[in-house]
């Protein structure tokens, strides 16, 4: 088993609108659809696709969404033995409104994402052990993240933190982590200072870096992504592309880091490879249906470089 995937595990309920409506207009979309996502669930979908074995865990309810998603991931091949089923809440929903641009928003339900407890993660650990590394995003408890991190510490596993979205999670325990990666927003709301361009993106890095984390990245949607670690901070542009729709653009690159760098232990040539699927990813509709298996990533790169 290579990636250990702790996180969210949702339906998408996807409305496609001409324009994102005003307060208090109501609006009819051009398109309705049910859409397998969540950031753990889209994060370990990637890194199946992109060639190597994802563990996924979270929580579901017993409702037909779940039966839906769960014969997804036994297509897809992760491994479920931790994907647990809550009897009482629903299975987690969000509602993600894409415009013509590609542009979204989206609120999420967590129902039963936010009932998985220490106890749970606490039984995923024997498998974690044997794990390349893990990979966790913030859509849970800031307890049960605080308990991920510190276990997976002990074990000694790369831990990749995608901290999406941005909660009070305390400094020390972030400082755990061995790769931080967030968004532009995100990085933002975590530090109080913009980041709008590249410039304010390296300084953002090396800020993060002086307080004493060990690789950043932060991704610049279709600007790509800058990363940092001891003296280097770089710029990784991304192929420009025609974007479609960019839910779970950041899931897909997140997924694509870790699993590139599982296999170069390099930062900077996995976050050309990640940028490279994220990009891929925008050029389709929905968050699970747009992620790239690794044979379009390949030649999505050669085509970029002939
Ligand atoms: O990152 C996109 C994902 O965030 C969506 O699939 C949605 O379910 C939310 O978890």
């Amino acid at each position: 088993m290579d990636v250990i995937v702790y996180g969210t595990i949702n339906i998408d309920l996807v409305a496609y609108v001409s324009r994102f409506p005003q307060i208090g207009e109501t609006l009819s979309s051009l398109e309705f659809k049910e859409i397998p996502g969540g950031k753990g669930a889209n994060q370990a979908v990637t890194v199946q696709r992109l060639g190597k074995q994802a563990a996924l865990v979270g929580k579901v309810g017993t409702d037909s969404y779940a039966s839906f998603i769960k014969k997804v991931f036994v297509n897809e091949g992760i491994l479920t033995d931790y994907v647990y089923s809550s009897p009482k809440t629903a299975t987690g929903s969000s509602i993600v409104v894409v415009d013509e641009s590609g542009q979204n928003f989206i609120i999420t339900n967590q129902n039963a994402n936010k009932e998985l407890t220490k106890a749970e993660v606490h039984l995923s650990l024997e498998t974690a052990q044997k794990a390349g590394a893990a990979l966790l995003q913030m859509e849970m408890s800031v307890e049960v993240a605080n308990y991920i991190i510190s276990s997976l510490k002990h074990l000694n596993i790369p831990i990749f933190l995608n901290l999406a979205p941005v909660v009070p999670i305390d400094a020390q325990i972030r400082r755990l982590v061995d790769f931080l990666i967030m968004n532009e927003v995100e990085a933002e709301q975590l530090t109080g200072s913009p980041v709008t361009n590249i410039e304010e993106g390296k300084l953002m890095v090396k800020e993060l870096l002086e307080q004493g984390h060990e690789h950043v990245v932060i991704t610049m949607g279709n600007k790509g992504a800058i990363i940092g670690e001891k003296k280097m901070i770089q710029h990784v542009p991304s192929p420009i592309v025609q974007t479609v729709d960019t839910t779970a653009a950041g899931d897909c690159f997140c997924g694509a880091l870790v699993t590139y760098w599982l296999e170069e232990q390099d930062l900077l040539t996995a976050t050309k490879k990640a940028v490279a699927a994220a990009a891929l990813s925008v050029t389709k509709k929905g968050a699970q249906p747009s992620l790239p298996y690794r044979k379009e990533v390949e030649d999505f790169i050669k085509s970029i470089i002939s």
